[in-house]
């Protein structure tokens, strides 16, 4: 059955039936009747990076992905970057499952993605399952919050005074891309954002999926009139306000380039007028907002778990271009039984301010680890010792662990602020 079904590029043209396929399995509407989305997938439509399988004719599974840079640890400095892949829109038609083909296209992909020079790939998963099989592992987690604004905490203020000013969509879209450009780069974990990724995100250009309200944005700007930061919101129900004692509000987004901006956009958010509750979805697992509290427990995290999967697909530009949290020299023997792009011994030299990795396959492997476990800890998101307990790690000279764990320790938790 598996050899009658066809795995090929899909060029715009047949686009329709495509996003027909994608949008029945992941349970939307199949039929995209709305002109601008249509438009807008048109614009965005790469047939390079767009796979199809077809049975008779039809298309029956999908996957797409985009080119995007990821910010990676640079010690004390702003982060380094690496261009990767993003993976996406992955779909099997029901009636076509478990006979490999999902297989079939992840495997052409990423062979396309480290042709293309891609130093690895990311993606989102829908269920833990699917994606380690193909190299993938959890390499960033995330929390939801629920911040019990009735309970009025007191916040830290800012150092400086910033104004808040309320913006449409529209005009929230050019300085909040200036924020996000200068906020990604301080944490790890960030892939960059187009301007067709923020119209869909804002709901801009008729691009709003019915049903769901308009954000309402807002600016923070310091006393030299930069904006600094900003947050969107917006209440999914609110009732009737007379009756209502429990107004939920969903805080889509609060971005900040300055600790007093962050400072400033809490602080309105949580004196919002007839607002009781807060919800955060896939936020920092170090949120820090609990601390700048008078009641850090006004700041509920309600759930923890992996959000961004990693697959390396090229160990030497990967571990060359992050930087260490101490200075060490160290042979790995990768492992990669998911593919193998990654396999192979390379000896890892690297700092605060220097990294070099380089293929060594005639060295002395100080440490036998499997790919996942390196993509893992890449972004600091996982310590060495819960992969090695979970038997993907081994050491060959005592001590090599704790010595990697060193190594790749960072100050923050990663995190990616951008769904996709
Ligand atoms: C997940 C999905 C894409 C898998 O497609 P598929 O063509 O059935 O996958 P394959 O046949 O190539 O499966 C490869 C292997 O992964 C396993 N596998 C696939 N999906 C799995 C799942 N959800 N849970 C556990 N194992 C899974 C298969 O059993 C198979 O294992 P085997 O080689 O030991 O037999 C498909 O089930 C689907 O579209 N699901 C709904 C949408 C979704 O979750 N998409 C992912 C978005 S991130």
């Amino acid at each position: 059955m598996t050899s009658t079904t066809e795995i090929r590029h899909v060029p715009a043209g047949e686009m329709v039936p495509w996003l027909r396929a994608m949008r029945t399995t992941l349970l939307a509407d199949p039929a995209l009747r709305d002109e601008h989305s249509l438009t807008w997938w048109r614009e965005v439509w790469n047939p390079d990076r767009v796979f199809g399988g077809y049975a008779e004719g039809r298309c029956v599974a999908t996957l797409r992905t985009f080119p995007t840079t990821l910010t990676i640890p640079s010690g004390p400095a702003e982060c380094a970057e690496l261009p990767i892949d993003a993976l996406t829109q992955v779909t099997v038609a029901a009636t076509h499952r478990r006979r490999g083909l999902l297989t079939r296209m992840l495997t052409q992909s990423l062979q396309d993605a480290r042709d293309r020079g891609e130093v690895a790939s990311l993606l989102l998963a829908a269920e833990w399952a699917i994606y380690g099989r193909f190299g993938y592992w959890p390499a960033v987690m995330s929390s939801d919050y629920r911040i019990l604004a009735a309970r009025r905490p007191q916040i830290l203020r800012p150092k400086a005074a910033h104004q808040l000013i309320g913006v449409d969509p529209d005009d929230l879209l050019e300085p909040a891309a200036e924020v996000h450009r200068r906020a990604r780069l301080q944490r790890a974990g960030q892939i960059d954002r187009t301007t067709a990724d923020w119209q869909r995100r804002l709901g801009l250009r008729g691009l709003r999926s019915p049903g769901v309200r308009e954000p309402v944005c807002v600016l923070a700007r310091n006393a030299e009139g930069r904006v600094d930061g900003y947050a969107t919101w917006r209440v999914q129900d609110a009732g009737s306000l007379l009756e209502a004692d429990q107004v939920q509000v969903d805080v889509d987004e609060v971005l900040a380039a300055t600790e007093d901006a962050y400072r400033a956009l809490w602080h309105y958010l949580l004196n919002l007028d007839l607002v009781r509750v807060l919800r955060l979805h896939a936020y920092p697992v170090d949120e820090p907002l609990e601390w700048l509290l008078s009641d850090g427990r006004a700041a509920q995290r309600t759930w923890t778990g992996d959000r961004d999967w990693l697959r390396l697909l090229d160990v030497p530009v990967a571990l060359s271009a992050r930087r260490y949290s101490s200075t060490d020299r160290l042979v790995l023997e990768v492992v990669d039984r998911d593919g193998g792009w990654a396999a192979g011994r390379y000896t890892l030299d690297g700092g605060p301010t220097h990294a070099e990795c380089r293929a060594t396959p005639a060295a002395t492997a100080d440490l036998r680890l499997s790919q996942r476990a390196l993509a893992g800890i890449y972004l600091g998101g996982n310590t060495v010792r819960s992969q090695q307990l979970a038997g993907l790690v081994d050491e060959e000279t005592p001590g090599a662990a704790a010595r990697l764990e060193s190594m790749f320790w960072t100050a923050q938790q990663p995190w990616n602020a951008t769904s996709f």
